[in-house]
């Protein structure tokens, strides 16, 4: 039987994973250190309050590091899929680079914020930015010196969680690629979709932390893995 006979409404959650054929890095792959210093502690509101300059200089890196890569084969399809797919589907991404956009999806969701994003703490507007933010740049909404990269830090809440939670509930199938499910409140998405009902399938490099929670785990590159799941969304 066709998917498209069993399945209306998909739900693909994203994570580094499905960036790094890109060859942009994941956060717990390669020591997940930076500059000796651990993610987890460059990523905080309390980092950046005691070493802006050192989390900036981290996120301009990255900023810059996104522009020069190309999404891949995996980015490519689900572009396909979004593009082709009659019922319902979102792209939740915990990723903060434009990839997804760049392959030409349009239904994604950036849960975790954008590195093309800056945000002014002074006067909450959002400008798209894509050079520095370390020389302290003035808002061009409103003059202040107070830009911040639009990324969702560790202890703060992510983007958009009542339209994710909706899609969720409505959903046939959960899908989770390239993410190590150590992050919460993603990593529980596909409890969520599994209790309610879903069908769920992981693909990824190698077992997540989360993947007993899956019916089905697909092991190998993304770059590989999502062309051909897609190919068979679409028979
Ligand atoms: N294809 C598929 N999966 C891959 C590939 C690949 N080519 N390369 C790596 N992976 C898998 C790894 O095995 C790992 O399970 O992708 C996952 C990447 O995990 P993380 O680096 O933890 O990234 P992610 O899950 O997106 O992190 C979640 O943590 O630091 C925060 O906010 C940040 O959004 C991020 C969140």
């Amino acid at each position: 039987m066709a998917a498209m006979d069993r399945i209306r409404n998909i739900v693909i959650l994203t994570g580094a994973g499905i960036s790094a054929e890109s060859g942009i890095d994941t956060f717990r792959g390669g020591g997940g250190l930076w500059e000796q210093h651990r993610v987890e502690d460059v990523a905080t509101p309390e980092a950046f309050a005691r070493d802006p300059e050192l989390v900036l200089r981290f996120y301009d890196m990255r900023r810059e590091a996104i522009q020069t890569k190309q999404p891949n084969p995996a980015h490519f399809a689900l572009a396909r899929l979004d593009a082709e797919w009659p019922g319902e589907l979102l792209i939740v991404t915990q990723n903060v680079d434009d990839l997804h956009e760049r392959a030409g999806a349009k239904r994604v969701l950036h849960m975790h914020g954008e590195h093309l994003n800056a945000w002014c703490t002074w006067c909450d507007v959002r400008s798209s930015w894509r050079g520095p933010l370390l020389n302290r740049p003035p808002c061009p909404a409103c003059g202040a010196r107070a830009l911040r990269p639009d990324v969702v830090w560790f202890g703060e809440m992510p983007y958009r969680m009542d339209e994710i939670y909706a899609a969720l509930r409505g959903c046939d199938m959960f899908v989770s690629i390239g993410t190590s499910g150590a992050v919460y409140p993603a990593a529980g998405f596909v409890g969520d979709a599994r209790e309610l009902g879903a069908r769920t399938l992981e693909l990824n490099l190698e077992r997540s932390e989360g993947s007993a929670g899956f019916d089905e785990s697909r092991l190998g590159p993304a770059g590989e893995l999502v062309p051909a799941w897609v190919a068979e969304m679409l028979l």
